[in-house]
């Protein structure tokens, strides 16, 4: 256990800091489906640590993968030159996208991953002579990382208000989340995809000639597991077509399996022109982000003048520890059929979720793909509080779970079987029936 000297060092992101330095929890290690506290005590991780670990934790192909790149090239510039593990899983990628994008671009994280793509946009605007298209269009509730350029077209309150007034030219379509109408949906709710429509009503104020970009997660995670209501998503890519806006997915989350397809635009059949990941990419292991991109918007910014065609990029990007990691988490994907492996739990988890209904507070319970999520009522006047309690009481009693405001996202690794779902759900259980 850190001593007092330490616990104060680290100012911790995410944290309310002071209430975590009275009773600090600790992981000591990890693997597959759990974690261990420094006395070896098991916690289940229902969380996939923070989305990002869909093959299970230390799995043994990345490890390998991982100490045999440390040892040959620990790192190399991205900047006028390569090495080839970089080329080599672009390449991989764009395939396990099938081909919906044809380039990828390295960052290190997903907040990195939504800047880069919010440039890219803007100087792709730019050089087919169509500088003024610099607005976008976010969402409330939306999470799109922590850069300026993330925060500022995300929509998440508490992460806006201590910052001024971040980028100009930003508006916001309306959140899909609506209990009256939906609450205790199995998978996506019916009622909602009008709401796409309030794209025409932005256009309407702003001109489609000053819009770049609509930028959304094709399911908010961050927010609590906010689902899109059927077709809700295609209403959205028809008007951005209809009005030469380009679109921007959002799949740091939802990416490299969580919905048990590659992506959530596979699951939803809607494919953007511009998509960041980062997270399960890499397993979690190495940090990586990577934007996906349209040939269109590529082949536009390669018919400029000769030289850098976009001045932008990262120290780290594509670094060879990151890229090992990546390929890794790529093969265990295919050659242990995780997806396959994924989808044939929903059906299960879904249940197991829906279980819980009638549990006190309880006052919804959504699901898609291997996420769940459990909306409790909040205490009069404290809101977070009552998913707050939940949280620690969890993690004292072996589970990790996440929570946002009072609602509880649950995530687990992909490579699950329905001995944990049992255990995730009975853990939770017991201590919502406490609650009462
Ligand atoms: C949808 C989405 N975008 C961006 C981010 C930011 O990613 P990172 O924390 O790697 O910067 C997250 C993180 O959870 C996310 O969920």
């Amino acid at each position: 256990m850190p001593d007092k000297q330490q616990l104060d060092a680290y100012w911790m992101p995410f944290t309310a800091n002071r209430d975590y330095k009275a009773a600090p929890r600790i992981v000591a290690s990890a693997s597959g489906m759990y974690y261990h506290d420094q006395s070896g005590r098991q916690i289940l991780d229902g969380t996939a640590g923070l989305w990002c670990v869909p093959l299970g934790h230390s799995h043994p192909v990345i490890v390998r993968a991982v100490q045999k790149a440390i040892a040959t090239l620990d790192y190399a510039p991205a900047f006028q030159m390569g090495h080839p593990a970089a080329f080599e899983l672009a390449a991989e990628l764009v395939e396990y996208s099938g081909r919906r994008f044809g380039q990828v671009f390295y960052t290190n994280s997903g907040s990195e991953a939504v800047d880069t793509a919010l440039k890219m946009v803007l100087a792709y605007h730019r050089a087919r002579g169509e500088g003024q298209r610099t607005r976008f269009i976010g969402r409330e509730r939306g999470y799109h990382g922590v850069g300026f350029g993330g925060m500022s077209v995300g929509g998440l309150s508490a992460n806006r208000k201590q910052f001024g007034n971040l980028l100009g030219g930003v508006d916001y379509l309306p959140h899909t989340h609506n209990l009256e109408k939906n609450a205790f949906s199995r998978g996506l709710p019916e009622y909602g995809a009008h709401l796409a429509d309030e794209l025409e009503r932005l256009v309407t104020l702003h001109d489609a000639s000053t819009i770049a970009a609509v930028i959304v997660e094709p399911l908010s995670g961050s927010a609590g597991v906010i689902l899109p209501p059927k077709h809700y998503l295609q209403r959205l890519r028809e008007l951005c077509d209809k009005h030469g806006i380009l679109l921007i997915f959002d799949e740091v989350i939802t990416g490299f399996g969580r919905m048990a397809t590659p992506f959530a635009c596979d699951y939803f059949g809607v494919t953007p022109d511009l998509m960041t990941t980062a997270k399960g990419l890499t397993n979690g292991v190495v940090p990586m982000g990577a934007v996906f991109s349209k040939p269109a918007i590529y082949d536009t910014l390669m018919q400029g003048p000769a030289g850098i065609e976009l001045f932008h990029g990262y120290t780290y990007s594509g670094h060879p520890l990151a890229c090992a990691a990546g390929l890794a988490a790529l093969r265990v994907f295919k050659e242990e059929k995780v997806l396959e492996h994924a989808q044939s739990m929903t059906a299960y988890w879904e249940d197991g979720l829906h279980s819980l209904k009638g549990l006190p507070y309880v006052i919804d319970l959504r699901n898609a793909g291997l996420i769940g999520a459990i909306e409790l009522e909040s205490l009069p006047g404290k809101p977070g509080a009552r998913a707050m309690e939940v949280y620690k009481t969890a993690f004292a009693e072996g589970v990790l779970i996440r929570t946002t405001g009072d609602i509880i996202a649950l995530s687990p690794p992909l490579i699950l079987e329905k001995q944990h779902i049992d255990e995730l759900f009975g853990k939770l259980r017991e201590i919502l029936k406490r609650n009462a």
